[in-house]
């Protein structure tokens, strides 16, 4: 797309075409590249739109446009002026938009110099990201980096103009705000004005957006900057960003309807075809299928609970886990493993240990019929034959084994799948889009020994599971959704609490007291009694999205600024100290 005539120049580097021969242009970039060639130069011209070949002949361009010509260095910004012409037979490039012409210059204009950049700016370099993020605006000019901020900026306007389309409106939100922990840390901002006294930057709208419910905004979204200080990953910042979207008066399957259309209308706008309806996968179906809430469901692999093949077994650790009550014996088939050597395989406990196993049984089934298992001596003919059969395994195959508790076998092997499918390369085509509903409401802290609200403290109880709330609050499901999108959690979201009395018995639930829940929620709670209506609501993960649709596995790649993981920003080196000045206005000392 061109940029409008408000510029110095008259095109971009990325627009010229055999169409354009014969015009006189001007274009504005950074050289690339410069090239002598036997008296004649040529210069590579890159802005965000692409690349053109700029040529100078001191035949056909004056003396001193020829001497300017040989001063420049890459990264130089210029302004170029001349004719579009054909490149010369055997000098087109099909492999560039513009590979087809090149601008003859008779009028050069260096607008400054440049510092030898750090590392080239070029896809495909081989330089730290550490040194990329020093240097982030050089970062930028690469063009995997602008067309990353390209897609983004293209995404979030198409998502935006469907809700707006939808009449959904945006209502924007403070980021100063007060601490209402939803799981992760808050970052605090200390009042000058209230000494002692904080503010917290939101972990995210949710209750604000709860509020503009009860004000009548009834559809409400924002793109909205969200704060966590919590241990970073690959899709993980401190400070990111979500299209946070709020409706009233509405039920669970009206919310889910109304974002399948927005995401599949703002996918389409980037090329992403998503079908709608999408799947659902109850959170069960999904912890027990894929041992994970959030699966990948390309990479096959599925989990087989094979618990009653072996209730008579020789081997005593699955017999045992056959014949006790809540203990499972469950299984993946890792396709081609089997033809690992047995170090390979042994060490992939050291794996199965992270995601929380005690150890790893296998069998791997050898492409000449062979069967190598350490505890294949203690297995019968009849339960190999039922394995196979219930696996599906092929010669060449690996089976890994989990054995403990419903949930602790799935994250177990769910880990294992995810790593397995890592390992053998297990190729992922398309995009792969679903639900998982029907979260438990509550799952026990073992850290804090407590319950902890399995999405946040504000989410819907099923109708049918309120009378269970205080006798077995395990039991009790809600009305939750998780949008995943290519095996991430892209985004999630429920039903509300819309009632005073149920949310006081839910913090109750949480370990809170009525006295710190008001001093947590007050406002909350207040609202609740001023006809509350019935609501629900969803976040996008707008830096995962985005990461997905370039086909990248960091956040970091399709967000302008972000942080290490250490959460500095080495550019600007933040965080850093602050003067006595500044602390003694805030009131605050350092216990450094
Ligand atoms: P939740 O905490 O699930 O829900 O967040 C919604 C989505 O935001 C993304 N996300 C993150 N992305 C980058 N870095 C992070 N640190 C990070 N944390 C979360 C994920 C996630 O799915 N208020 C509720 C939403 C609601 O119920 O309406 C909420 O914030 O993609």
């Amino acid at each position: 797309m061109a940029i409008d005539s408000h510029s110095m120049h008259t095109h971009t580097c990325g627009e010229l075409r055999a169409d354009n021969i014969g015009q006189t242009v001007t274009l504005t970039g950074w050289v690339r590249a410069r090239r002598d060639f036997g008296g004649l130069i040529f210069i590579d011209l890159r802005d965000r739109e692409g690349l053109t070949q700029v040529f100078f002949d001191p035949d056909l361009c004056s003396p001193e446009v020829f001497a300017a010509a040989e001063t420049v260095r890459p990264e130089w910004p210029i302004l170029v002026e001349g004719e579009v012409r054909h490149r010369i037979e055997g000098q087109t490039n099909p492999n560039l938009a513009t590979g087809e012409i090149e601008l003859l210059c008779t009028r050069v204009e260096v607008l400054n110099s440049s510092k030898t950049p750090p590392f080239q700016i070029e896809d495909h370099i081989e330089t730290s990201e550490d040194l990329r993020l020093k240097y982030r605006y050089l970062d930028i000019r690469r063009p995997k980096m602008m067309s990353n901020l390209k897609l983004r900026s293209d995404f979030t306007f198409a998502i935006r103009q469907a809700l707006h389309d939808r009449a959904f409106m945006e209502v924007e939100t403070p980021a100063l705000f007060k601490s209402t922990p939803e799981g992760a840390r808050d970052f605090l901002v200390p009042s000058r004005t209230q000494p002692g006294h904080f503010y917290a930057l939101p972990q995210s709208p949710q209750l604000l957006k709860q509020l503009l419910m009860v004000g009548g905004v009834e559809r409400y979204y924002q793109v909205a900057k969200c704060f966590r200080d919590e241990d970073l990953r690959a899709d993980r910042q401190p400070e990111f960003t979500q299209v946070d979207i709020e409706m009233s008066f509405v039920e669970q399957d009206d919310v889910m309807g109304a974002l399948e259309d927005v995401l599949s209308d703002a996918f389409a706008k980037v090329g992403v075809e998503m079908p709608t309806p999408l799947r659902r996968l109850s959170y069960w179906d999904a912890m027990d299928t894929y041992g994970i809430d959030k699966p990948d469901t390309r990479i096959g692999m599925e989990l087989h609970d094979v618990t009653s093949i072996f209730a008579e077994s020789g081997f005593k650790l699955f017999a045992s886990a056959a014949n006790a009550e809540g203990q499972h014996i469950k299984a993946i088939c890792a396709p081609g493993a089997g033809v690992w050597g047995r170090s390979k395989i042994d060490k992939l406990a050291d794996v199965a240990a992270s995601f929380g196993a005690k150890g790893l049984a296998w069998v791997a089934f050898k492409e000449n019929g062979a069967v190598q298992s350490p505890i294949a001596k203690f297995l019968s003919d009849a339960e190999m034959d039922a394995l196979k059969a219930e696996m599906g395994a092929n010669p060449g195959d690996l089976i890994l084994f989990a054995v403990g508790g419903r949930l602790q076998t799935d994250e177990i092997l769910g880990g294992m799948r995810n790593h397995m499918a890592d390992v053998l390369e297990i190729p992922r085509e398309g995009h792969d889009f679903l639900w998982v509903v029907d979260f438990p409401l509550f799952h026990w802290d073992e850290e804090r020994q407590a319950y902890a609200a399995e999405h946040q403290p504000f989410t819907q109880p099923n109708e049918e599971d309120i009378d269970k709330l205080e006798t077995d609050p395990l039991a009790c499901g809600s009305h939750t959704y998780d949008f995943v999108m290519d095996g991430y959690e892209a985004g999630g979201g429920g039903m509300r609490i819309h009632n005073a009395e149920l949310q006081m018995r839910i913090l109750k639930l949480l370990g809170f007291t009525p006295e710190r829940a008001r001093a947590q929620f007050g406002f909350l709670m207040d609202a609740l009694e001023y006809g509350a209506p019935p609501m629900g609501g969803f976040a996008l993960g707008l830096d995962r999205v985005c990461m997905l649709l370039a086909g990248l596995d960091s956040i970091r790649d399709v967000m302008a600024f972000p942080k290490t993981s250490s959460g500095s920003d080495l550019m600007s080196e933040a965080p850093s100290e602050v003067t006595d000045a500044q602390l003694n206005e805030l009131s605050l000392r350092t216990t450094l």
